[in-house]
């Protein structure tokens, strides 16, 4: 066969046959499953399930289709990334901002004057990347957009106040996204707090303490005295091994942007975390339907860096547009082609907005298979 047919991407891709072709008809492409599927489609699907998809033969283009992810042979260990999620005022913030400046030399303390959304420490040499979740809107967009970059994620319950509604999301969240859990007890120094409720709440909810025989490790810590943060960081370092993660740094720049905004005198700026590859200054990348010149990087502590590689974070300057988070930023081989890849993503939102009008006749669809 020349090309691939819409059965054979989804037995590739492991997904019901439905869910790609409800991608393809939200875009108002009608396909059956023996249509043949073009490199376009392909490239939207592919994004639209987070894969990485390569097109082994350049001159044949369309017929092979694999996932990349875990079997380069270049890759290495790299950081985990950390998710920090957790209901309205139970400590998160507090929490990161404590990890942080138990973290960091006095040199770089003076630095910290602004919220970051992640950053990267390290314990006894070994490097994590945290995110946190405002609110967690910018996790559930991630979601959606399938750019879940989480390795493990870190439910934080403020232990003189309990399972609370957003908790109960963010367990659902957690579970659903199938990454190892963490629970950090927070707020252990007020006198109020009552971390055996708590656990047996959270065992309610099919979060198991380890000590009561369950699976998940439940860490008591204070954000306000910094009790504990170094058995949580601990228990993501061993949490974190078992995952072997790996990426490959010498690979092409991907990474997720998990906050963007437009800025005085810098433009639209973007932080991200990088998946794989190494982002470099100089670089062409695009991020969904904006592109440019990376012209700058800054890391968490407001420096200007000439690259960053696997799990890091930096702040890009140099896009046209501001991307949306959760969006993907590549590295491209030129200036023309990230701008071309740029303009099919401006061109495949407009279909999507386009086909909104026609999702009624989904369920006629789905009945010819
Ligand atoms: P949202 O981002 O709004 O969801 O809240 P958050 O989870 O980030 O909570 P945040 O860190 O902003 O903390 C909320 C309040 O709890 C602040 O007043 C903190 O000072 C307080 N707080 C956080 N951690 C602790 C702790 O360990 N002990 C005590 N006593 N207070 C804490
Ligand atoms: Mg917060």
């Amino acid at each position: 066969p020349e090309d691939i047919r819409v059965y054979e991407f989804a037995e590739k891709l492991k997904r019901p046959m439905s869910d790609i072709i409800k991608v393809l008809f939200d875009l108002g492409m009608m396909m059956t499953k023996n249509d043949f599927l073009g490199a376009d489609e392909i490239e939207i699907l592919s994004e639209e399930f987070g894969v990485e998809v390569t097109i082994v033969d350049p001159k044949d283009e369309f017929n092979y289709v694999q996932e990349t992810d875990e079997e380069d042979p270049n890759a290495v260990e790299r950081p985990p990334i950390i998710t920090i999620m957790g209901h309205v005022d139970h400590g998160k913030t507090s929490l990161l901002d404590s990890i942080r400046k138990a973290k960091v030399t006095e040199g770089e303390a003076g630095g910290i004057t602004q919220h970051i959304g992640a950053y990267t420490i390290e314990q006894k040499g070994k490097a994590i990347t945290f995110i946190d979740t405002p609110g967690h809107a910018a996790f559930s967009s991630m979601r959606q957009r399938g750019t879940d970059i989480t390795d493990i994620v870190i439910i934080v319950v403020a232990a003189d106040d309990g399972v609370k509604p957003q908790t109960l999301e963010v367990i659902k969240i957690a579970k659903d996204s199938g990454v190892p859990i963490i629970v950090a007890l927070n707020k252990m120094d007020k006198e109020t707090a009552n971390p055996d409720l708590v656990k047996g709440q959270m065992a309610e909810h099919g979060i198991s303490p380890v000590d009561w025989g369950g699976d998940v490790e439940f860490v008591p810590v204070s954000a306000k005295t910094g009790m504990g943060i170094d058995d949580l960081l601990e228990n993501i370092l061993l949490t974190a091994e078992v995952l072997e993660l790996k990426a490959n740094p010498d690979a092409p720049a991907k990474a997720a942007v998990v906050e963007s905004s437009l800025e005085k005198g810098r433009g639209p700026v973007a932080t991200v975390i990088v998946q794989n590859g190494t982002l470099k200054v100089g670089n062409n990348v695009v991020c969904g339907s904006s592109y440019g010149r990376v012209k700058a990087l800054v890391n968490e502590n407001g420096k200007q860096i000439k690259e960053v590689g696997p799990s890091h974070t930096a702040v890009v300057v140099g896009l046209n547009e501001v991307p949306a988070a959760g969006e993907i930023m590549m590295a491209m081989n030129s200036d023309k082609e990230a701008k071309e890849y740029a303009h099919k993503r401006y061109e495949y939102e407009r279909n999507k907005e386009l086909s909104k009008s026609t999702k009624s006749t989904l369920e006629d669809m789905t009945s010819m298979i």
